[in-house]
């Protein structure tokens, strides 16, 4: 029987909402799993919670003030207590790639920022090594070549991701290059390396930025921490 990945992303994303309690600064994530949260956060603001919202996108943004709640400006706040976002693959120990969606930057920003950084998943996501799925980087579109060649110089390949006939646009307004690395054997130590290229914004591994991840597996849920 194939699994019911709608399903195991409900299961995460409503567990995840019972660590949020009233007068808390929430950081909502961007992808169609931290849409589960933010539906199951919309309905508890109806029904009396008080909580500001700090988005990791401009589409999570339109999202919560449809669903009345209350926004704050992250430079307005030292930090956020609770962050819940999605992760495109991630590992038992905690580490992550991230960006499918594009919303990478803003997401490791909100990350960085947070006490409690609660990433749910469904099962699909689970991976013994990171690398299957293509790393987002955000890039500068004046620097894009030179990123490009700067990933092909420490053993990458990489691709501009496009929509339709044009270059993808991030919320900033820059490129994403998905690369591909092969499996990663040592991602420190990657993400180390593309730290320091110029003209890189964010790369989509996250390290050390997770407290919790909740997992939805088939009608329960796992937790990793
Ligand atoms: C957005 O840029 C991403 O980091 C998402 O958090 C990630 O791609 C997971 O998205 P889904 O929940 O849609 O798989």
């Amino acid at each position: 029987m194939s699994k019911d990945l709608k399903k195991e992303k409900m299961l995460a994303a409503k567990e995840a909402v019972k660590f949020i309690d009233d007068n808390m600064i929430i950081g909502l994530g961007t992808g169609s799993t931290a849409f589960y949260a933010i539906m199951e956060i919309g309905e508890r603001v109806k029904n009396g919670l008080k909580i500001k919202a700090i988005p990791t996108s401009n589409e999570t943004r339109e999202l919560a003030k449809s669903l009345n709640i209350e926004l704050i400006d992250i430079n307005k706040v030292d930090s956020i207590d609770i962050t819940i976002d999605g992760a495109d693959e991630f590992t038992s120990d905690l580490l992550l790639i991230k960006g499918g969606g594009g919303a990478l930057f803003r997401e490791k920003i909100v990350a960085s920022v947070t006490k409690k950084q609660i990433i749910i998943a469904d099962s699909s996501k689970k991976v013994a090594t990171l690398g299957k799925f293509k790393l987002p980087i955000e890039v500068i579109p004046f620097a894009s070549y030179y990123v490009l060649r700067q990933i092909e110089s420490i053993n990458g390949k990489g691709k501009i991701r496009m929509a339709a006939d044009k270059e993808f646009l991030t919320d900033q307004g820059n490129y994403i290059i998905d690369a591909d690395f092969g499996l990663l054997k040592d991602p420190k130590s990657l993400a180390t390396a593309l730290t320091q290229i110029e003209g890189l914004v964010a790369h989509g591994l996250f390290i050390g930025l997770t407290d919790m991840i909740i997992m939805g597996n088939e009608d329960s849920v796992m937790i990793f921490d």
